[in-house]
């Protein structure tokens, strides 16, 4: 099984360690002072609207613990939203509210929540319970996204997210990950979402996984996860591809979703992003991590250039 191979077997198939991801990839290819840029979800709002990048509204923040009750200003009397923490990561701290009424907050797996929940969970946010190192943080309140019908049947109770690797602004390996009932409206696997490799290509699946054992069909569902393909997948490299620019990271990992009304919006970029990615894909990333090292160009390639050598050069089975 992919998941439990040894290492020795693992390496002959090029899939990455996290110890050569440390050392070979980020730490060469991130440089620290840019960090903020991808660490605080605010940050990345600002900067992916700077470069004319569509990413979900933002409805407002509270950084104090003296002004959470105005959470209820801010927000929709008649629509969802979200809360999360601007520095939380693996959908920790993220509360999906997809509708209300006089039952209070409806969660997206239907259970509710009052207003004193809300109160202390933004608490708890500001607190820093949910943020990287422990660190003081604000919370977002961002509007509901309302994924593209595209994926009825294929995520559960939640948005769907395509993470892309980018590296050194070539997109090198995707996968789609599907929210389920375990993973209580977050599309992150650590939360029990479904993790379905894409051909970086073409945007079709590959094969997938839950807890890093393969799944052929969505375990709430039971739909068929081969079936998925990504349409106008040269689009969404596309915008994977510019925010190697937007952040200034080598080696990123990108987070769309596919809005109903909006289209495609970057959701959030990370520095570190994580290897579960090879096992969705049931194949190791460092074969297209070498190749782009090994790339000898006279002058850097512009994003839609990019975008063309990757088509021409990794489509899954060469
Ligand atoms: N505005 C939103 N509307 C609906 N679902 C959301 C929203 N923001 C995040 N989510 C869900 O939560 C998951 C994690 O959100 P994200 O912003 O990527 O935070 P994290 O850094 O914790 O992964 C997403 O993949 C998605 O399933
Ligand atoms: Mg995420």
């Amino acid at each position: 099984m992919f998941g439990l191979a040894k290492s020795s077997t693992l390496r002959a198939r090029g899939v990455m360690g996290m110890n050569q991801r440390n050392i070979s990839y980020i730490a060469r290819y991130n440089d620290r002072s840019l960090y903020p840029n991808v660490d605080n979800k605010l940050r990345t709002k600002e900067l992916a609207l700077e470069e004319g990048i569509a990413v979900p509204d933002l409805l407002g923040t509270v950084s104090y613990q003296h002004d959470v009750e105005e959470v209820f200003d801010m927000l929709p009397k008649d629509q969802g939203f979200c809360i999360k923490p601007s520095k939380g990561s693996g959908g920790k701290g993220i509360l999906v509210i997809t509708s209300r009424d006089e039952n209070g907050f409806m969660k997206a797996s239907g259970s509710y929540v009052q207003e004193q929940d809300i109160v202390r969970h933004i608490s708890n946010i500001l607190a820093g319970l949910f943020s990287l190192g422990g660190d003081a943080d604000v919370a977002m309140v961002e509007a509901l996204i309302e994924f593209d019908p595209i994926f009825a049947g294929y995520s559960h109770e939640g948005v769907p997210d395509i993470r892309l690797i980018v590296f050194k602004g070539y997109p090198v390996m995707a996968m789609l990950r599907l929210a389920t009932h375990a993973s209580d409206g977050k599309a992150n696997l650590h939360q029990g979402a479904v993790g379905v490799g894409l051909d970086i290509t073409t945007g079709n699946a590959i094969s997938a996984v839950q807890y890093s054992e393969l799944v052929t069909h969505h375990p709430d569902t039971d739909k068929v996860l081969r079936d998925i393909s990504i349409e106008n997948w040269r689009s969404l490299m596309t915008l994977a591809s510019k925010c190697y620019e937007v952040s200034g990271l080598g080696y990123l990992g990108v987070d769309l979703v596919l809005d109903k009304h909006r289209g495609p919006l970057v959701l959030e970029l990370n520095a570190r992003p994580g290897l579960a990615i090879q096992i969705a894909n049931q194949k190791g990333m460092l074969e297209n991590l070498r190749h782009i090292e090994s790339l000898k160009l006279r002058r850097a390639l512009n994003v839609e250039q990019r975008i063309d050598y990757v088509l021409e050069n990794f489509a899954v089975g060469r």
